[in-house]
């Protein structure tokens, strides 16, 4: 039987090309998004060109009601054994300019939705004993320095999300990878309200998911495809496990008794 990928944010952009590159896997897959006419259009041009078969799933991410039904799919359909936790949007502007409904709705999106998705595609694959879970972050996530602080903060989430549960779950046989693009051509700056005159040169989408599935095959838990250097990643996570002892600490450091 095909394997079968319920992909959040196929509707454009990165989800798009997830949705080519699996159904070029030969994975069957399940479609999520708002906008019905483009899946409907991306899912008729998917079966037609590799047979695949394409379901869509119209659903906003920022609903609970949407998100339990996309949770309930996840929960209740035993083909479906990829989950690729794609959906989310940008915010520009600084936290002080910014609108207190607009930042509710990026957590909800960003946030709320990928970690009940996660939960939801977790509880059942780890009881199969297989299935994977790919959620996009962002190396924004890891630079305060953007001053992109609300948008950075899901990102930062998402990562360390991914990361648990690639503790949790990697002994219950389910593997989790987390994909940090940086600057990509897609939708999303416009749709942030982006200045689309003074844009940073950026990867291809269609690059930035090759990569990423390229990561996936390798075994990564976090795929980072813009940078170079990996060695830079495990410098950093060597950085933050010399860190782990010193927290058994039961007494505060010196510099802190007066
Ligand atoms: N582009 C970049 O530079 C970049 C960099 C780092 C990380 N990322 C991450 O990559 C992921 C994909 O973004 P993208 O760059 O491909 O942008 P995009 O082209 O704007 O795609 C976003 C996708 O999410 C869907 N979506 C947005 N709001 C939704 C909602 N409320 N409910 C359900 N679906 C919703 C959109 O479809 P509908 O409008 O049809 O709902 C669309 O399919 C995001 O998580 C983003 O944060 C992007």
């Amino acid at each position: 039987m095909s394997p079968k990928t319920l992909i959040t944010g196929a509707s454009s952009g990165i989800g798009a090309v997830y949705a080519d590159r699996l159904a070029r896997r030969g994975h069957d897959l399940v479609l999520v998004a708002r906008d019905q006419a483009r899946l409907d259009t991306l899912a008729r041009d998917l079966h037609a060109r590799t047979g695949i078969a394409v379901e869509v799933l119209r659903a906003d991410l920022t609903d609970d009601a949407d998100i339990a039904r996309v949770a309930d799919r996840l929960r209740e359909d035993g083909d479906i054994s990829m989950l690729i936790n794609n959906a989310g949007a940008g915010l520009g502007g600084l936290v002080a300019d910014q609108q207190a409904s607009d930042i509710a709705r990026l957590i909800a999106l960003n946030t709320t939705a990928v970690t009940l998705l996660a939960h939801a595609a977790a509880t059942r694959f780890s009881r199969q004993g297989s299935g994977t879970i790919v959620t996009i972050g962002s190396v924004v996530g890891l630079v305060p320095e953007f001053a992109n602080t609300v948008y950075g903060a899901t990102k930062a989430f998402v990562l360390f999300l991914s990361q648990g549960l690639s503790v949790e779950l990697a002994p219950r046989g389910v593997r989790v990878q987390a994909v940090l693009p940086a600057a990509t051509r897609t939708e999303l700056w416009d749709r942030a309200g982006a200045d689309l005159s003074g844009l940073p040169p950026m990867m291809e989408a269609a690059d930035l998911v090759d990569a990423a599935l390229a990561g996936l095959d390798a075994g990564e838990a976090v795929t980072i495809p813009a940078l170079g250097d990996a060695g830079l990643w495990d410098a950093y996570q060597k950085a933050r496990e010399a860190m782990l002892p010193e927290f058994a600490n039961t007494r505060p450091a010196a510099r802190y008794l007066g």
